[in-house]
């Protein structure tokens, strides 16, 4: 295990199977529809790859990145548009991957933005879920994982830019951001 991590709340292997089991679901309610996948990133990317790798149906991406954090662990409220789609939204059925839903501004500023561009449907897949610290009401359609009020790194998840890479989701030590 990694020196910062004080323990492993979610394993790569059960991330995999409850990536492939909202991956079915997802199958199984777009079927038809050609969805268009949005990736946020970049913490999403991980969640994002393995999810679309799982699904069968005829999908198309697209990526954007936002950004509400600065390089704290606390949310400032502040959301910005770093990277905007490639294509237009027009009648398409959007599927928002993101990583985790926490204040939930990130998420209710993208819903507003994507549903001022006419698609068809919005709907929110989120990996992770802490829904004790919310602050506006969003919720996700396809969750992955409830978890607590702990802060958390790895597949693809960061604290100042640093561990994406790890492949487990675990929870960062408090020396690391308390210093
Ligand atoms: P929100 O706007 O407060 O819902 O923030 C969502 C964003 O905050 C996510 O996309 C993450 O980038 C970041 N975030 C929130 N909680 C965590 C965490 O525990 N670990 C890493 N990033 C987090
Ligand atoms: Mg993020």
């Amino acid at each position: 295990m990694h020196k910062d991590i004080e323990k492993i709340m979610i394993s790569r292997n059960e991330i995999a199977v409850r990536v492939k089991s909202l991956a079915n679901q997802l199958d199984k309610d777009y079927e038809g529809k050609r969805p268009l996948l949005i990736c946020i990133l970049k913490g999403s990317i991980l969640f994002f790859s393995d999810l679309i790798r799982e699904m069968e149906i005829p999908l198309e991406i697209d990526f954007m990145a936002i950004s509400s954090y600065g390089n704290g662990a606390k949310s400032s409220g502040e959301v910005r548009m770093i990277k905007d789609l490639d294509r237009s939204i027009e009648n398409r059925h959007v599927i928002i991957i993101e990583d985790i839903i926490d204040s939930g501004y990130t998420l209710s500023y993208l819903k507003r933005m994507l549903y001022s561009r006419h698609p068809e449907s919005v709907k929110i897949c989120a990996l992770l879920d802490k829904f004790e610290r919310r602050e506006v009401a969003i919720e996700a359609d396809y969750k992955g994982f409830d978890i607590g009020n702990e802060f958390v790194v790895g597949y693809g998840l960061d604290y100042s830019q640093e561990y994406r890479n790890l492949p487990d989701i675990g929870i960062l030590k408090r020396s690391v951001y308390e210093k």
